[in-house]
Parts: C-alpha cells; structure tokens; sequence
C-alpha cells in the first residue's frame, strides 16, 4: 500500500484539505493525524473492521484497548452511560486536551475496540487538525499513537512514515506536535477515581476537581509486578525502548554525571557504541561521547516535546547502550520520569 502524506500548514487550514482523509476513514481506511499529545492513528471507532485494521498496521496486541476521540462533548452521551456528574466538570476544565476519561460504554461501541471491555476511553483533543478531521469525517475516531507497537510514542510526521510507511492509506502532517508526552487518563468506573497514566495534566490538577484522585497502584510501582496489575491494559507492556539498552541514574546531579560518565567510559572501553541523555546544564559533563540534551531542567515542557524524539534518535545514532540522567518527578516530571523508566525497561541505577 502507497502511504500518502499531506503536509498541511496550521496558518491556512480549509475544510477541503480533510475530505481525502473523511472519505477514507468512511470508507473504514485509516489516517494517521497530530494532536497535541502525539500523532494518533485513526479510524472509525464503530466499525469493528477497522479497528482490527489499526492493531495490525500497529502490530498492537488486540487486548490493549483504544481511544475514541471526539469534537463534541455532547457526543460524550452517545458513547458512555451512567456518565458521574465529575465527568462533566472535568470535561469543562480540561477539555479540549489532554485528558482522556474511562467510563462505561453504550454497546454501540464494539468491543474491538475497547479491547473487550465494557469501558471506554474517551478524549477531545484540542489540536486544530484533529478536530477538523474528526468533524469532517463525521466519525467518532478510535486512535492509538501511530507508533509501531513498542517504539516511542510519534510526535512528528516523521517518525509515523518510518514506523507505518506501506501499512496504512494517508498521514495528515501538521509538523510537530505541541506537548509531546500521550494524554493523562483518569478511570471514573471504580469507587475513587484513579489516573491510570500520568501525563501533560497533572494529579495536582485534577484533584481540583476530584480532590481523592489517586495514581493507579501499579504504576507508581518502581518496577512491573506479577502482583500488582496496571488497569490501562497498555501501561503493562514494554514500551517507548530504543533497541540499545537505556539506563537511567538517579541521585544528585554531580553523583549521575559522574556515575554516567564512568558506566560510558567502561562501555566505550570494550568497543560498544554509547550514547548519553542528558540537559542543557549538563551536557559539557561528556566531552568525547555523542550526547542527546532533552533542554534544560527548568523548562519541562521543552524537556517533554523532545523526548520521544531521542529515543528514536539513539536508534539512528546506532546506540548499544545509553545512559540517562533522572529529572525531576513533580507535576508533568511524573509523566516524564514514567515515560523513561519504561524506555529503560526499569533499568535505573542509584549512586
Ligand atoms: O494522547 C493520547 O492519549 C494519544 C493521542 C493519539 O490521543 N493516544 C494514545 O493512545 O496514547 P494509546 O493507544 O497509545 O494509549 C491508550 C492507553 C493504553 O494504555 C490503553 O491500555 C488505555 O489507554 N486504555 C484505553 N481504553 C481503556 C479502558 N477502557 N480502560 C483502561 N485503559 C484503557
Ligand atoms: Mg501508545
């Protein structure tokens, strides 16, 4: 299959730009297209064909369930039922973006694309482009990111064409997304409502609306356990990893220079190829070793924009091994430091 890539420009977006995507998705093809979180791969979120479609173009286990993404919050109704008052404050608050909601679903959603559960995930992106798409095509739009199953989450048009290139019919390309890190989901099913993945909105945020927020047990957990099951089916698989092996040093900044530096330094030493993550006040620690900064400490949203793109940049550097520093668990950190330890294979080193 020839994968089409429409380069779209954000200044002059027209209606008719999206009738090729709406036509394909209608007719149950897929497109992938930006958000502000990351790029998502889309297809009709009723239509059991072609949600089977996006957990093959993904090489995705079909147990792990998907989005469904809206460009109404009145379609909220229409998907879920039993719907908690909370939904709706949350909705007002941080919709559109970055924040999806578990709730019960209507049968109209099939369970092919919940991954056979009787909940659904919902989300309105705010982005310009994944709105206009979603309006045009008339659909309700299931959307994983459009990542091959395991690699980092894609934030440019990019890295979806090197990851799906020949599997799926068209990419919208609206140039990099804007935050970089996948949405924060928060399950309104249980007793207390529980956020299931850390993201761009953060716990202390949402407990402004729902003060007894609490973080999914089994995420917080420093390592995966056979006891301890994460309830976003996605969060239990390896994820984000780069083919060399990332680790990740935690402890004061001056011990993790010199920490990383040595595990490099021996690496280099027995021929491997080795790669550095660091930041802008770190980075002249490595002379003489290739060094990725993700940004500065203090700025985190230019620390979360970059990096699912180093990730991907270890790969085409040909990276055996990685070393990473730790940054900063607080507030959008978590969601950062998540992500990481994930890549890391919970490889993490304190000195
Ligand atoms: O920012 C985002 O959320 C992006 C963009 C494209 O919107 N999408 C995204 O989708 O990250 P995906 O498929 O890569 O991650 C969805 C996560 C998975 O961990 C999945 O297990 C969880 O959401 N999930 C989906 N439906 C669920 C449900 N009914 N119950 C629990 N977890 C669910
Ligand atoms: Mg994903």
């Amino acid at each position: 299959m020839k994968t089409r890539v429409i380069v779209l420009d954000r200044k002059d977006l027209k209606r008719e730009q999206f009738s090729e995507a709406a036509r394909l998705l209608k007719r149950g093809e897929l497109v992938a297209f930006p958000t502000e979180t990351v790029y998502g791969l889309g297809g009709n979120a009723l239509d059991p064909k072609a949600s089977e479609k996006i957990y093959a173009a993904k090489g995705r286990p079909s147990d792990n369930p998907l989005i469904v993404h809206i460009a109404d919050v009145n379609d909220l109704a229409k998907l879920a039922e039993d719907i908690p008052e909370c939904a709706y404050r949350l909705a007002k608050r941080f919709w559109p973006g970055p924040m999806t909601m578990i709730l019960k679903k209507r049968d109209i959603v099939p369970k092919e694309t919940t991954g056979g559960l009787d909940t659904v995930a919902i989300r309105f992106p705010s982005d310009k482009i994944a709105r206009m798409m979603i309006e045009e095509s008339g659909l309700f739009i299931a959307a994983p990111s459009a990542n091959a199953s395991g690699r980092p989450s894609p934030t440019n048009a990019d890295h979806v064409y090197e990851d799906l290139n020949g599997r799926i019919p068209m990419i919208l390309d609206g140039g990099p997304v804007q935050i970089g890190l996948e949405s924060t989901i928060i399950d309104l099913t249980g007793e207390k409502p529980l956020i299931l993945r850390p993201g761009y909105i953060t716990a202390e945020q949402l407990r402004e609306i729902l003060p007894d927020a609490a973080y999914d047990p089994a995420i917080l957990a420093e390592k995966p356990s056979e006891a301890l099951h994460p309830k976003a089916p996605g969060m239990k698989y390896r994820h984000y990893a780069p083919k060399g092996q990332l680790t990740i040093y935690e402890g004061t900044l001056a011990d993790v220079t010199q920490a990383v530096r040595a595990a490099a330094e021996e690496k280099k030493a027995q021929g491997f190829q080795v790669a550095i993550l660091a930041s802008e006040e770190t980075k002249g620690c490595y002379e003489g070793f290739p060094v990725c900064s993700l940004g500065s400490r203090d700025d985190e949203d230019a620390v979360a924009a970059h990096l699912f793109d180093t990730l991907r940049e270890f790969d085409h550097m040909g990276a055996d091994y990685i070393f990473g520093e730790c940054f900063r668990s607080e507030g959008v950190g978590s969601a950062i430091m998540n992500r990481l330890l994930k890549a890391a294979g919970y490889h993490i080193v304190r000195v």
